[in-house]
Order: structure tokens, then sequence, then C-alpha cells
């Protein structure tokens, strides 16, 4: 008699319906974020060159795009904004008449069921690029929360249905559920960056964005990418300060640390596939290199399995229609 092991896992791999029915981690379109970059103007489409397939738009050019996005079934909008003028402060932040909030009301008012996150750092408005106010070389963590504070009940106001404070300064969380519960806004959450890397991979993103920081870096404030421990840290001062939802950033490079921090906390956890995690999948894909819907969709997937419950990606779009015409 044959004495071959009695398990086979290869059983359960023998046809699609049983791979279906024995499969742990899905991706849901719902659970899925796409950035967006709105400027001032109209008509305006300028394309990002190292993130094929992204641009920065003005308001109306944005709405075709968060139409698509809804269409395919995406959950939600990430919100970030080019200025006409950029100044010490940043005070293009708090513009109740700029790009971001115009595209809030604009959003809100065409496509009410899709969430709106209005992303809250000063890097893309200050003209040195840093994401707080300048005391010497170093950006002064105390003085900047009142701008971010400022700028989180601007787009709340506008009506933003969640705030994501981005920029790594120590008590921002508090400052804004302050400032936002002060403000008549006690509903509006806040999805904290509570853990975001100084990370090569922001790379493209800067150019995305205009924010490279024109002296310096951001390691005075963005965690050092060997460390796992604060990680944990970072998510319970965020949550002690109110903070609804917690982000891991970039994923794919810390997966290890979505799965901690999903360890750590019930709140949910979202993860941010950034601009250079992106650009490496699309110029891989451009030279032929990948399979473009496959490798996508299995490094979506990865950071699902990680333990995100969602994902914020520049892929959002597609990756919703590809999960709509697969299954
Ligand atoms: C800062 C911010 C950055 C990203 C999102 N918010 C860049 C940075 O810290 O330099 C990066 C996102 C990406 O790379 O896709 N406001």
């Amino acid at each position: 008699m044959t004495r071959f092991p009695r398990s086979r896992p290869r059983r359960l791999r023998r046809t699609e319906a049983l791979r279906r029915l024995v499969r742990e981690t899905r991706l849901d379109a719902a659970q899925l974020v796409l950035p967006l970059f709105v400027r001032p103007g109209s008509r305006v489409r300028q394309p990002v060159e190292a993130m094929p397939g992204v641009a920065q738009t003005s308001v109306d050019e944005m709405l075709r795009d968060a139409e698509a996005a809804a269409r395919a079934g995406v959950g939600g909008v990430l919100l970030f904004g080019i200025p006409a003028r950029k100044d010490p402060t940043g005070s293009g932040a708090w513009d109740e008449k700029g790009p971001v909030a115009s595209a809030v009301r604009a959003l809100k008012r065409d496509l009410p069921d899709l969430v709106v996150i209005g992303d809250v750092c000063l890097c893309e408005y200050t003209d040195h690029g840093q994401c707080g106010v300048l005391e010497g070389e170093s950006v002064a963590n105390d003085e900047t929360l009142p701008l971010l504070a400022k700028m989180a009940l601007m787009q709340a106001s506008a009506g933003a249905d969640v705030v994501a404070p981005s920029d790594m300064m120590d008590g921002r969380v508090g400052a804004i559920r302050q400032a936002l519960d002060a403000g008549g806004h006690a509903a509006t959450a806040i999805l904290s960056y509570a853990v975001k890397y100084a990370s090569a991979f922001y790379g493209p993103f800067r150019e995305a964005a205009e924010s490279a920081p024109k002296v310096g870096d951001r390691r005075g404030y963005q965690m050092d990418p060997a460390n796992a421990r604060e990680a944990l840290r970072e998510v319970q001062l965020d949550l002690a300060e109110g903070a609804d939802m917690v982000m891991v950033k970039p994923a794919g490079p810390y997966l290890d640390i979505v799965a901690a921090v999903k360890r750590a906390t019930n709140q949910p956890v979202a993860a941010y596939q950034v601009s250079g995690e992106y650009a490496m999948i699309r110029a891989a894909v451009e030279r032929g290199w990948l399979d473009s819907e496959r490798a996508m969709l299995e490094s979506l997937l990865g950071i699902r399995r990680a333990g995100a419950d969602l994902i914020v990606t520049y892929f959002a779009t597609e990756a919703a229609n590809a999960l709509k015409s697969g299954d």
C-alpha cells in the first residue's frame, strides 16, 4: 500500500470555482480611495510625467475623473490642492475659494454618495515646501497646529466627510478634533496618517503636488523607515487624540507595519499605495516586463491581506473596473 500523505493542498486549487470558494481575501472597489490633484482654472488637465494616467486638473475635469471612479464603484476620493500662490505660512490651505474648497462643494453636489476626504498638510501651500511653518531651518510643531486646524475646519465647512492630516506634527489630531468640534463639525471624521515614513517612494507625488522641499528633507518629522515599534506608539497617540481611522504609508514596502497596526487596533486601518509604488508598476508595464492588470491587482491584494481595510491608490478606478469584469 502506498503511503502518500493524506493532505493534498492541490485538491482545493483544481478549478476556479473551488479556488473562489476558499479564497481568504477579496478586493472590493468600495474600499478603494482615489487621490485627486486639483488646481485653479477650468478645462485644465496637466499630466504628471512620472505617474502615467494621473493628472493635475481643474475642478470641472476633476469631476469627470470622480464620476468615472464612482461609476466603477470606488468608495472615495482624497483631495490634494495646488494653489495659485504659495507663501511662508501656506495660507492658501484654508482659502474658502481655493481649488480644494470648490472641489469638495462640487463633489458633494454632483456625487453625494462618494466619500470625500481632504488631505490636511501645508507642503503644497508653503513656498519652502515643508509641511509646516519654519523656525530657522526646522518646522515649528506647535505653531503649525492652529494652521492645520484651520485647514481642516475649512474642508469640513465645505462639506468634506473626512479630513486626513498627513503632516506628521505631534498633537495635530487632537488640535483638529478640538477645532472641528468647536466649529460645529463633530460628525466629520479624522483619518490620521498615523504612520508615515520618510520615504523615497513619494518622489513622483512631489511633482504631482508641486511640493518638494526647497531645502532639507522631511526626516525631522516623518518616521525613520527602520522603526516598527514606533509605529504602534504613533497609532496609540493618534487614537487617544480622537482619530477615527489610522493609515500606514507607504504600503507595499511596509506590509509588516500594516499587519502590526491591524493587530493593535479595532479601528479601521488604511494603507496608502504611494506614487512611487504606482510608478514602478506602470514603468515595468510600459516596458512589457509586467502584466498590468495582474500586477496591479496582486499589489492591492497583498495590502488587503496584510490587514488594510481601505486602500488609497492611484489605480482605484482601473482596479475597480478590472474587478467588475473579472468576476
Ligand atoms: C504630504 C503628502 C505626501 C504624500 C501624501 N501627502 C508627500 C510627502 O510627504 O512628501 C505622498 C503620496 C504619494 O507619494 O503618493 N502632504
